[in-house]
């Protein structure tokens, strides 16, 4: 065919990922993660994680052409993640994309990382709906998107005003004495709990609230209210129900983030509510915007687990809307931009 090939690279956190897309076809996706590396620290220490994208960035870059079954040659774009993200994380990305780009003669694209998260539902369900309502949710975002051309036209309707979800996840799995990154077992111990066994608050969403912040999100406060209800348990001697506190706050993220989300759409008018982001793997948040959405007459898209966490794909996707639309590429000079609206 006669679509362009382009090549992805994905290094704003602790994912070194290279993908490969012919127009909206996947043909790879490589990821090597520093997970293991920062677990011990409870979170993503930045000179590891940049450390590791240093070290992982060839062989993944070779494993990726590898699957696809091209040469670097014929790759027509470069695309990036040039921002928001950890900067030196960022910059060895974007060193590795300048690099190709002059040295193949190539195009460069700097991309923005949550706009990739949009943008990689196309590889699994074609172009996206014009417009759509996008909740992005990861361990760095939360936010509510309208989203009339992912190349461009973006809109942010509100965010998260203090933790971000998926930081939500790690932090109660850690009091929880659960590993990190927390979310993936959340979601697994959450199955053999009870979701309203606990009553815990739903972030923003008192009337008073609602005036001010109708579309932001807050989980620093639910957070809390899981430490202090765990702290209580532990005092008291009894033991600590994992699952049902697991459920029960796995549900008051989720029932916000689709209540907020739905309530989104309909002030918009938009009926395509699009899910990205890690947070966006999860297997409750899944169900209950599917159910819900549902009963309203929205249609959800997310893509599979595996695009939702960070990956090269998601910016080769992005990259190649942006080729497709004609949009002019990058300098050479491209910056990372770790505070990248
Ligand atoms: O998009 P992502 O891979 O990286 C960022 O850009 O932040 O998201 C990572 C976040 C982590 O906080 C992780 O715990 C969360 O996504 N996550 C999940 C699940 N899988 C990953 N949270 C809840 N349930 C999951 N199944
Ligand atoms: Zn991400």
């Amino acid at each position: 065919t006669d679509e362009p090939l382009v090549l992805g690279i994905e290094t704003s956190c602790d994912e070194t990922g290279v993908g490969i897309v012919r127009g909206r076809t996947l043909l790879a996706d490589a990821v090597a993660s520093s997970v293991d590396a920062h677990a011990r620290f409870g979170g993503v220490v930045p000179e590891v994680a940049s450390r590791a994208h240093l070290e992982a960035m060839v062989p993944t870059l070779d494993r990726a052409c590898e699957t696809a079954g091209v040469a670097l040659d014929d790759v027509d774009a470069i695309a990036v993640t040039s921002g928001p993200g950890l900067a030196g994380a960022l910059l060895v990305g974007v060193a590795a994309a300048k690099s190709l780009a002059f040295a193949l003669g190539k195009p460069l694209y700097g991309v923005n990382h949550l706009a990739a998260h949009v943008a990689v539902d196309q590889l699994e369900h074609g172009p996206l709906p014009d417009p759509c309502l996008a909740l992005l949710v990861s361990g760095g975002h939360s936010s509510l998107l309208r989203v009339a051309d992912v190349t461009g036209d973006v809109v942010p309707l509100g965010a998260t005003i203090d933790d971000a979800a998926g930081e939500a996840f790690d932090k109660v799995a850690r009091l929880l004495g659960l590993p990190f990154p927390g979310g993936p077992h959340i979601d697994r111990m959450a199955r053999e709990g009870d979701q309203v066994a606990i009553d815990f608050p739903r972030g923003l969403t008192s009337r008073r609230d609602l005036e001010r912040h109708r579309f932001d999100f807050s989980f620093s406060g639910l957070k809390t209210a899981v430490a202090r209800w765990v702290e209580a348990r532990e005092r008291s001697g009894e033991p600590v129900p994992v699952a049902d506190v697991a459920a029960s706050f796995q549900e008051a993220v989720c029932d916000v983030l689709v209540r907020k989300a739905l309530d989104a759409a309909a002030a918009e008018g938009i009926d395509d509510l699009l899910i990205g982001g890690g947070v966006a793997a999860n297997s409750r948040l899944r169900a209950l915007a599917g159910e819900r959405a549902a009963a309203v007459g929205v249609r959800v898209r997310v893509p599979r687990p595996g695009l939702c966490t960070d990956n090269g794909a998601m910016v080769a996707a992005l990259g190649s809307s942006m080729v497709a639309a004609g949009r002019p590429p990058s300098s050479l000079d491209l910056p990372a931009d770790s505070s990248l609206p």
